[in-house]
């Protein structure tokens, strides 16, 4: 593997409910590597929640923020980085994602986003299933798209696919 300006992370890219995070986050605990979750950062940088920053500054806001808290992540090494579902929709950065390190898709069907997200409830972005449905099928390309390794994760236990990305580490 090219190590990409000494950065080497791995970004995990996919639907909102399709486990990123908490894929992301047993890895870093199995490898000994950190784990970053670009909506905390961007909570983090903004001081407010995420449903906060899309009620008073807007979508424009938020994705603005989620840019920067990736820029941010240059100075740092060997990260795994869950990133947020809307990440693909600014082409900066899937260039920056590409720049730093490699992309993880984790490819699995709506429905299973959808019973995903209705059993978290806190999900102040998703307004309803159609909505989901329209995303999904815009972002779908983007992800498969932007992916340096594509993991399909329908009808996977968490210990294959984490098996499967285990392989990048
Ligand atoms: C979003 C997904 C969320 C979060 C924000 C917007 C989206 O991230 O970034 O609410 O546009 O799909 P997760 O995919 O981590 O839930």
């Amino acid at each position: 593997r090219v190590d990409k300006r000494g950065c080497d992370h791995i970004f995990f890219i996919g639907f909102l409910g399709a486990g990123k995070s908490t894929l992301a986050r047993n890895l870093g605990g199995l490898f000994h590597r950190r784990f970053v979750d670009t909506d905390r950062l961007v909570e983090r940088r903004a001081g407010k929640s995420i449903s906060r920053i899309f009620a008073e500054e807007g979508e424009a806001g938020f994705r603005a923020l989620e840019t920067e808290v990736l820029r941010s992540l240059e100075s740092q090494r060997s990260l795994l980085v869950s990133c947020g579902g809307g990440i693909v929709e600014t082409p900066e950065n899937i260039e920056l994602m590409h720049e730093m390190g490699y992309c993880v898709y984790l490819d699995g069907d709506l429905d299973d986003s959808l019973r995903q997200i209705r059993s978290l409830k806190n999900r102040p972005d998703f307004r309803s299933p159609e909505h989901a449905e329209r995303l999904f099928r815009h972002r779908a390309p983007l992800y498969r798209q932007a992916a340096d390794l594509t993991v399909d994760i329908r009808g996977r236990t968490f210990e294959e696919v984490s098996y499967r990305c285990a392989g990048l580490l």
